[in-house]
């Protein structure tokens, strides 16, 4: 069972990044495997609304051979999926919606006659920003998400606006550890195994998960050079 970050920041380690590790790694001590994809790793066309032509229709696969496609066909073989994301003017990343938008292809295939393909999976939201949207952005997401047949567990979205400095901001930490493992408590669940579907206050946990993104993310930075 394998829950998927993706990563709306073009930051590989700004402050959606750090949330998103969090989460991953909350997931993991829920004995999950994980793996984290950016939507800034290549070209991801933006919808073109082929749902609206007579023929031919939007199915999966989408028609766009791009690295959207890639990231498409990741999510429709994992079980859960964490959605991050910088807040840019009150919405995700202009990159994240569109791969939202292709992720029609999922849903529409109800107008197949099959369930839609994003249904039972299990979601969960980050968001960070500097200012204003935390919520809004947070709230359209699992709005869209849900809408497409997803299911939101408990405590599923975890904010901060302390921007690149998300990490040192306590309780989003600890939030986004428990977006983690609560979306890989639910799918297991889901999948009939034995999971936990409750918030983890844990300051323990938290300052280990913390201090594993903080060395990944000074290792990173030493790496290419920039603080
Ligand atoms: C184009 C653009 C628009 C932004 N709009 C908002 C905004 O509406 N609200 C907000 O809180 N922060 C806004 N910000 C600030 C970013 O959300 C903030 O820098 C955040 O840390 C970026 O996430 P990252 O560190 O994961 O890259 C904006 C930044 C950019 C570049």
């Amino acid at each position: 069972m394998r829950v998927l970050g993706i990563l709306g920041s073009p930051r590989p380690f700004g402050g959606s990044s750090q949330l998103l590790r969090c989460a991953l790694l909350g997931a993991q001590e829920e004995g999950l495997e994980t793996a984290l994809f950016s939507v800034y790793g290549g070209e991801i066309r933006p919808c073109q609304g082929c749902i609206q032509d007579e023929e031919p229709n939007c199915k999966y696969p989408c028609i766009f051979e791009d690295y959207g496609k890639k990231l498409i066909t990741e999510i429709y073989h994992a079980e859960a999926i964490i959605f991050a994301t910088p807040i840019y003017w009150y919405g995700p990343s202009g990159q994240l919606k569109n791969l939202i938008d292709r992720l029609t292809c999922l849903e529409n295939m109800v107008a197949y006659g099959e369930p839609s393909y994003m249904e039972g999976k299990v979601v969960g939201i980050i968001t960070v920003g500097a200012d204003a949207g935390l919520t809004l952005t947070g709230g359209y997401l699992l709005t869209a998400l849900n809408a497409m047949g997803a299911i939101i567990p408990p405590w599923a979205h975890a904010y901060s606006r302390r921007a690149d400095h998300a990490l040192e901001d306590s309780r989003a930490v600890m939030d986004a550890i428990n977006v983690g493992l609560l979306v890989a408590g639910l799918a297991k669940i889901l999948r009939g195994q034995k999971g936990t579907i409750s918030y983890r206050d844990d300051a323990n946990l938290r300052e280990r998960i913390r201090l594993k993104i903080l060395k990944e993310k000074e290792e990173f930075e030493a790496q290419h050079d920039q603080k």
